[in-house]
């Protein structure tokens, strides 16, 4: 039994779509957050910067006496090395595992489709999994870029035309591929999930790796003797390394019903 908080980071905000379902799944547990949100996006840069920066966004977190890391960010999920990780003080986890062995489960025709940002894609982090878990499983994967500017623009309604055209754009040739399961592995595209279900088709599964990951979360914690007694009355704290405004703006649309929270601007360069 601990009752230190869960350290959860991500590049930017969309990492705020794993922390709903952390607090969803685990209302008694206190949760750190950092949104690099001075340098994202990430998914754009090669692999050492990266790197370079989950150290530092791993360093401030072990600050402040977190007892369980989460990397909500899918290119950190796929560039971090998981022998640095094994090197950390306390537990580290990604959500590519979680998530590849929720699209293994799902398959049932063996094609499984991967969507995420250039540096996820590059790095061929869930494909090398699920072909360890699925033999002889078909993937088919692509980056989606304009996918994060979008929703952090707002464009998540429903039906918006501008959105329905790239979700068509890049995800006509998974289609046509007849995969039955698509990993939706950016932090963003759990916020697209009505609209690209609809485009796939409604036999298609959609795995957000954010809410699979924090599913597994509390197991995890238990198995490690880690987890917070208490049932519910959790709280979250909110780091960011660009204006605390940024943050008030786009807090509900990634939260939903679990806004709220001290948010802080943090020099993330001196960590
Ligand atoms: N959080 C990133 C991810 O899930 C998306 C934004 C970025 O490129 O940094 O890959």
């Amino acid at each position: 039994m601990d009752n230190r908080p869960i350290g959860v980071f991500d590049s930017g905000l969309g990492g705020l779509t794993a922390v709903r379902q952390l607090r969803r799944v685990l209302p008694g547990e206190d949760i750190i957050y950092f949104g690099d949100t001075g340098r994202v996006p990430y998914g754009s840069h090669g692999r050492d910067i990266i790197v370079q920066y989950a150290r530092q966004d791993i360093r401030f977190l072990l600050r402040q006496n977190v007892k369980y890391i989460l990397a909500a960010c899918g290119t950190v999920s796929s560039t971090y090395p998981a022998a640095e990780a094994a090197t950390l003080p306390v537990p580290y986890t990604g959500v590519v595992e979680a998530a590849a062995k929720a699209a293994a489960a799902a398959t049932r025709n063996g094609r499984v489709g991967v969507i995420g940002t250039a540096a996820t894609i590059r790095s061929g982090s869930y494909e090398a999994l699920l072909h360890t878990l699925v033999p002889g499983v078909q993937t088919m994967a692509r980056p989606c870029p304009l996918l994060v500017p979008l929703v952090e623009n707002g464009y998540v309604n429903d039906g918006n035309p501008v959105t329905t055209l790239v979700i068509a754009e890049y995800l006509t040739p998974l289609r046509d591929a007849g995969v039955d399961t698509l990993i939706l592995g950016c932090t963003h595209y759990p916020l697209l999930k009505k609209m690209i279900g609809d485009f796939m088709g409604k036999a298609v599964a959609l795995i957000d790796p954010g809410k699979v990951t924090a599913n597994a979360t509390g197991a995890a914690l238990a198995a490690r003797g880690l987890a917070n007694p208490r049932k519910t009355g959790g709280t979250a704290r909110f780091y960011v390394s660009d204006t605390a405004e940024s943050f008030a703006a786009a807090e509900a649309l990634f939260l939903g019903d679990y806004a709220g929270g001290s948010v802080e601007r943090i020099p993330i360069e001196e960590y």
